[in-house]
């Protein structure tokens, strides 16, 4: 499989993205390479990774504990004394392997340690691997606050081995599957439909084609002025609802490719009545995403808590919330105001 040329880096897939590393090392002479793993992937990806590494480096693993709750300054903070205390200087390397949550709070380690270091993305879960590891965000959340605080900064190369999928769980792959149709919604329609039609899903070109197209859009608008905020479509009530439940300590969280198909099928309605987008369109959606994902039940109570949570979205300006919608399969309209009212409307859709 061909490398993709993101912006200053290179993504580099299976056995050649082994050397890639092995010769990035070699080239830039690192002093120190830090691997940050959590106790599941040190568990099962650390051993898969590890026979790779060509090196007489010295190598120090930093663990930190799973979850999106730990994704925040406070384990930062642990990472950056752990570096510290291990000799940590400019010429370190971070390797981070792991999910989203190890890519994106590891991202932002590097790049805010000593001004920045170099650092590799090797994402383990589909989730990182078609978004979190591409595209140069890289942060923390601010208490239930997604990625509240962060910024762009790119890795030196991104290493993908669909080997490490064979690590996660069901339930994660189908998290991660949420991007894929994000991206069959909004830009190459062919991604939806396998994954409607349940069409012998070869996951590795799933994965190449959804990271040329969030690359595609990335080089076009790396700091999300403009067309980069259509990888947010979903985003918008899926991060209100996955807060909500992350900060709920009586209910079950969802995952976060769980909460966005919910939030696509409540933003695909809201197009529906807002651009026209065909209401048969969205019942193709909806069904998919019940057959994928299963059916929860959003109860009336907690809307407002759901709707206050919208308010802090990154994507708002001046005080409105600013939704991606689809006129049709592949057209989005960017920057849409939608009313209180209809965001109800679309979570009764859901329920309904
Ligand atoms: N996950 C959305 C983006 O990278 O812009």
């Amino acid at each position: 499989m061909k490398s993709i040329q993101a912006a200053t880096y290179l993504v580099h897939f299976q056995e050649i993205a082994y050397q890639k590393l092995n010769d990035l090392i070699r080239k830039e002479a690192y002093s120190t390479i830090f691997i940050l793993v959590d106790e599941n992937t040190f568990t099962h990806c650390y051993p898969k990774f590890i026979p790779n590494l060509n090196t007489d480096r010295n190598i120090e693993v930093i663990e930190i504990e799973s979850g999106e709750i730990n994704k925040n300054i406070e384990t930062c903070v642990g990472v950056w004394n752990a570096i510290t205390e291990l000799g940590g200087d400019r010429k370190s390397l971070l390797i981070t392997l792991g999910g989203g949550v190890i890519t994106d709070l590891g991202g932002f380690v590097a790049s805010t340690f000593k001004r920045g270091i170099d650092f590799v993305n090797i994402p383990t879960t589909l989730l990182s691997m078609v978004d979190a590891a591409v595209g140069g965000k890289t942060g923390v959340d601010l208490g239930v606050l997604k990625n509240q605080i962060g910024l762009f900064s790119n890795p030196e190369m991104v290493l993908i081995d669909t080997a490490y999928l064979t690590t996660v769980t069901d339930r994660e792959m189908k998290s991660g599957m949420a991007e894929i149709i994000k991206y069959g919604l909004t830009y190459d329609l062919r991604l939806f439909n396998h994954i409607k039609q349940h069409k012998g899903l070869n996951v590795s070109d799933l994965i190449f084609r959804s990271i040329e197209i969030k690359n595609e859009i990335v080089l076009k608008d790396p700091t999300e002025k403009n067309l980069r905020k259509v990888l947010n479509f979903g985003h918008t009530i899926g991060h209100a609802i996955e807060s909500f439940y992350l900060e709920s300590v009586d209910k079950e969280n969802f995952t976060h490719g769980e909460a966005i198909a919910i939030g696509m099928v409540c933003e695909s309605y809201i197009s529906s009545i807002q651009l026209g987008f065909s209401s048969q369109q969205v019942s193709e959606i909806k069904e998919t995403v019940l057959a994928i994902y299963g059916k929860t039940t959003l109860l009336k109570e907690d809307y407002t808590s759901i709707i206050d949570l919208l308010k802090h979205d990154k994507k708002n300006e001046n005080g409105q919330v600013n939704f991606v919608l689809i006129k049709d399969f592949e057209k989005h309209q960017l920057d849409c105001k939608v009313s209180e009212e209809l965001i109800v409307e679309s979570l009764n859709f859901y329920n309904s």
